[in-house]
């Protein structure tokens, strides 16, 4: 435990859920695989989309590649998160301290407010495009900063351990 950490995550740390995640056997090892394949998920159905947006997979229609790929890549965010704040309550006060985990949680944010408005926009705007037709440069944009903020997202996520 982390004693310069706010109480409110000291008190979720040493919450009897907090000590059952660290002393169960099974619970932290399973919410760690479960949030590196949700992860994996998350991040197959944002490639598609992303990649999507920026003119790829042209001979596909666009409006409906990127909504089924943003459907897809929403059910893999809450199996993501669900899974990570497993793993956070397990170590919050240390954890919560952690710049990289903190920079993480700042790109999260980032990425879910790009998701809803920029993307959205995006998305609104293929609806009248054929599969042949350019994306809009618009698209384009938001597909290259939507895989720029995930591709960060995971690489930080990865390299909280080593901070
Ligand atoms: C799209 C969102 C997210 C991505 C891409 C992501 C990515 C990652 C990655 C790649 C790891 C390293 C896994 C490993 O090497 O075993 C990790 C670990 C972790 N994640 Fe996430 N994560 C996300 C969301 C979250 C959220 C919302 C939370 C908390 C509520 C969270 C909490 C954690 C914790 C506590 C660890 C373990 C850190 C450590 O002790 O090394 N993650 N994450």
């Amino acid at each position: 435990m982390n004693s310069a950490a706010p109480g409110f995550l000291i008190a979720l740390e040493t919450s009897e859920i907090g000590a059952l995640i660290r002393q169960s056997v099974w619970i932290y090892p399973t919410a760690n695989i479960a949030h590196v394949l949700a992860i994996v998920l998350f991040a197959g159905a944002i490639a598609v989309m992303d990649v999507r947006l920026m003119g790829a997979l042209a001979g596909s229609d666009p409006a409906r590649v990127v909504r089924g790929a943003r459907r897809a890549a929403i059910l893999a965010l809450i199996a993501v998160l669900v899974s990570g704040a497993v793993l956070f309550t397990a170590e919050a006060s240390h954890v919560a301290l952690n710049a990289v985990f903190q920079i993480k949680m700042a790109l999260i944010a980032f990425g879910v407010v790009h998701a809803l408005f920029i993307g959205g926009r995006a998305v609104r705007a293929l609806d009248t495009l054929g599969p042949q037709a350019p994306m809009p440069g618009f698209a384009r944009f938001a597909g290259a900063l939507s895989m720029l903020t995930w591709l960060s997202v995971v690489g930080l996520g990865r390299y909280i351990a080593y901070n």
